[in-house]
């Protein structure tokens, strides 16, 4: 059901305790590409073949080439619109925690804090041997590029396919969602687990849950509201009603 902003934006005011989960669709209006969309990432390639650790064994070429043309789109993407509101309400407390599927750095970029990183962060790297941690850089030195303390593997910092996630973004994750009062989810297909599981979990300690997204998702019947439009558009518009019901 699409409901208006309005209605949005009078729970914000109301709510005591707000979360946000964004995923890539969060970033697209920053020149990201997004995964399930007609032209997302996984539209051309398949990731299991790419972003898996057995890629990473059965082809490192293919695999560090990957994560190179990643790097290179993330060091020149710029937070949008969109993610200054974000930072700009937890400023004004307003917004609690923002729980997020991406690695690109931008809701940190834009200058908010209390960010969980669900999938890790492509900014970094890591020794699949000890777990020493690099700068990403460290995947452009070489070919294939290897710990400088153990000789071992570097993998980029974010959890590939078939990974787990990492516990500690779980806890704080689980720990944000049973405080929320207002759970929006932004710019995510709801299609990965354990991400998917957040929203349920917020219904379920009796939160209102409201989507944000270009496109329906198979979660939508779980949403009270589902507003069908572009996060940095739509950020703005809500950030404006949020302004004036609380003056
Ligand atoms: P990935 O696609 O390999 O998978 C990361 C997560 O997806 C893991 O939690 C994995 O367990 C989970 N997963 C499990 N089953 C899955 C399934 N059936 N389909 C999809 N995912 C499944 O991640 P990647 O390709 O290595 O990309 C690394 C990161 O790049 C991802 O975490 C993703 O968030 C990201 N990315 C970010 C942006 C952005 O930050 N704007 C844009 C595109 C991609
Ligand atoms: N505004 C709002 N929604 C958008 C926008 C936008 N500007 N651009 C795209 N979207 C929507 C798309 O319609 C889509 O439903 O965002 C959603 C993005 O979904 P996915 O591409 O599946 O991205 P995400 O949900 O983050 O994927 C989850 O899958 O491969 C893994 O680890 C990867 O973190 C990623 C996870
Ligand atoms: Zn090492």
């Amino acid at each position: 059901e699409v409901l208006s902003i309005e209605t949005i934006a009078s729970w914000w005011v109301d709510a005591g305790y707000r979360v946000v989960l964004t995923g890539a669709g969060m970033s697209t209006e920053s020149g990201l590409p997004d995964f399930r969309s007609p032209k997302g990432l996984w539209k051309e390639k398949d990731p299991r073949k790419l972003a898996s650790i057995s890629a990473l064994f059965a082809n490192p070429g293919e695999f560090y080439e990957f994560y190179r043309m990643r790097l290179a789109g993330l060091n020149k993407a710029e937070p949008h619109k969109g993610h200054l509101v974000l930072a700009q309400l937890q400023k004004e407390r307003l917004l609690n925690a923002i729980i997020t599927q991406n690695v690109d750095g931008l809701h940190q970029k834009a200058g908010a804090v209390r960010v969980i990183e669900l999938h890790g962060n492509l900014g970094e790297a890591v020794c699949l041997d000890c777990g020493e941690k690099y700068s990403s850089k460290a995947l452009e030195e070489k070919d294939f590029p290897t710990c400088r303390a153990c000789g071992g593997k570097l993998k980029p910092g974010v959890v590939l396919f078939g990974e787990t996630l990492p516990s500690e973004a779980l806890r704080q994750a689980d720990m944000e969602t049973r405080r929320a009062k207002l759970f929006v989810v932004i710019g995510s297909s709801l299609e990965v687990s354990p991400a998917n599981y957040f929203p349920l979990l917020a219904r379920d300690v009796g939160a209102r849950l409201a989507f944000i997204n270009l496109e329906p998702t198979d979660m939508d019947d779980q949403a009270h509201l589902v507003i069908r439009g572009k996060a940095g558009e739509v950020l703005e518009e809500l950030y404006a009603k949020i302004k004036s019901l609380s003056v």
